[in-house]
């Protein structure tokens, strides 16, 4: 079952946010601390636009989310005020050369890096990542296809997504549901996009 997103939802979804970080396989362990990626790329998303997230519930268990913003522009001017700071206390700035992880770390800074050149077209982005027991049973395009027809209804046109070079199999998902690569895609950041849909 797919439900809307509760804050009561946080933890395990975090939990779900390592399991699934490391090209859609698990994360765990993989950096410094566990709580880098959710920090990244789950909560600011249920903080800033908790009425954009869904959860999927599979026999009382979450097995996989969908978390979202409308409107990338915006998410990123609130991430500058409010979210730049919040990280800044947990993660101190990285000094040059940075390491991998230290990449990662200075999105926390730069949350300018999520805006694309097509956002007028594609102003949505979206995270989506289900546990393996929940993969391969289009519970994916229903979540997809949910997100996509409620921002039909508030008039967005577009959503976007930038994917993991590393993670063909979501690419290959991505494509079979339509999304095609935006002009300023490139190998090394690959950005798909898809018009939204009124049909649910
Ligand atoms: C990627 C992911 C969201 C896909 O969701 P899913 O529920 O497994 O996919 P679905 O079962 O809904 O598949 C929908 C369609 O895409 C197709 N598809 C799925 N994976 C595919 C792949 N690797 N290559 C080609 N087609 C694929 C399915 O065959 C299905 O097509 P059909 O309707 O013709 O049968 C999910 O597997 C996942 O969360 N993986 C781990 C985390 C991750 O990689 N997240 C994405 C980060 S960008």
């Amino acid at each position: 079952m797919i439900r809307p997103y509760r804050p009561s939802d946080l933890s395990r979804l975090r939990e779900i946010c390592v399991l699934t970080g490391a090209a859609g396989g698990d994360a765990t362990g993989r950096w410094s601390t566990d709580d880098l990626l959710p920090d990244l790329f789950l909560e600011p998303y249920t903080t800033f636009a908790p009425g954009w997230a869904w959860v999927l519930e599979l026999d009382g268990v979450i097995q996989g989310y969908l978390v979202a913003v409308s409107d990338t522009a915006a998410f990123v001017a609130w991430w500058r005020d409010t979210w730049t700071p919040w990280f800044a206390v947990r993660y101190p700035r990285p000094g040059e050369p940075y390491s991998e992880e230290e990449e990662l770390v200075l999105r926390g800074y730069r949350p300018e890096v999520m805006l694309v050149d097509e956002h007028e077209g594609y102003p949505a982005h979206l995270h989506i990542d289900l546990l393996p027991p929940a993969q391969g049973r289009g519970w994916g395009a229903k979540l997809i296809d949910r997100l996509r027809s409620e921002l039909a209804d508030v008039g967005v046109p577009g959503v976007h997504v930038t994917l993991d070079p590393e993670n063909t199999a979501a690419r290959g998902f991505y494509e079979r549901l339509g999304f095609r690569a935006l002009p300023s895609s490139s190998p090394a950041e690959p950005v798909l996009g898809i018009a939204t849909s009124r049909a649910r």
